[in-house]
């Protein structure tokens, strides 16, 4: 493997976290045990971000599905998620990392939501690296909100039907303002997008690997990269 500081980095990571519930299962452990293992790997793959050079990172952390999971698991992740946004905010600040959060917050619990916007806004002048929560998150969703924001200036008058381009789309987006992904990372086999960022990852390369979230590692993260660089390598070629 080329050592790291030789290879091409992508800008962009977005990553499905996939896999904690098998994690668990195959150790005999609740998911919740899956899933706080799977917070290890968020910190681990945000400090390999800085170390690589990787100003932007994605991660898919709860869906506008998983509201459809057992009460106890779900109060899990909220809970997880405060409690990693507490503990690394330190560490946010240290690497000049700006937090920011896609979805439908709003419909986050009043704690997790409390944390979360007091974290996006300490963190909010950094220009160096960007983390992205994608939180209750539905590609779909964010789609026909963006549709619906342009048909509003149309209907006010304020923007001709024929003014809608790519880029005016884009800018409707959640994710506006920020590069598109050039690298999907999926773990655990699967091998599906689930109304994840479908805008944005239009000229993604895709890397799925059987790791399961909580086993990738620096290690694991480093051999997506490498076949991530073969990939930009070929397709520079003939
Ligand atoms: C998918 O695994 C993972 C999730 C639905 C949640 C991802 C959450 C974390 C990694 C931890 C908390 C996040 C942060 C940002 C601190 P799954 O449960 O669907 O696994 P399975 O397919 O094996 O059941």
């Amino acid at each position: 493997m080329p050592p790291a500081d030789t290879m091409t980095m992508p800008r962009h990571v977005a990553v499905i976290m996939d896999g904690n519930g098998r994690w668990a299962q195959s150790r005999g452990l609740p998911r919740s045990e899956g899933h706080r293992a799977g917070a290890e790997s968020v910190r681990r793959i945000l400090n390999a971000c800085t170390e690589f050079g990787i100003p932007y990172l994605t991660l898919y952390a709860f869906s506008t599905e998983n509201w459809k999971r057992p009460k106890a698991e779900v109060d899990t992740l909220m809970k997880l998620l405060c409690d990693f946004l507490k503990a690394r905010e330190k560490d946010l600040h240290k690497n000049k990392t700006r937090l920011l959060a896609i979805g439908q917050i709003e419909r986050l619990p009043e704690k997790s939501r409390t944390v979360l916007e007091k974290v996006i806004a300490s963190t909010a002048t950094y220009t160096e690296r960007t983390l992205i929560l994608a939180l209750s998150y539905g590609s779909r969703d964010e789609i026909v909100r963006a549709a619906q924001a342009l048909a509003r200036r149309v209907k006010a008058g304020t923007l001709e039907p024929e003014a809608i381009t790519e880029e005016l789309f884009a800018g409707a987006l959640m994710t506006a303002g920020i590069p598109d992904p050039d690298l999907l990372v999926r773990t655990s086999g699967e091998m599906r997008l689930s109304n994840f960022l479908l805008w944005q990852l239009s000229y993604a390369e895709i890397v799925v690997t059987p790791c399961l979230w909580p086993d990738f590692d620096r290690a694991q993260f480093l051999l997506v990269l490498e076949e991530y660089g073969r990939r930009i390598r070929r397709f520079g070629g003939v």
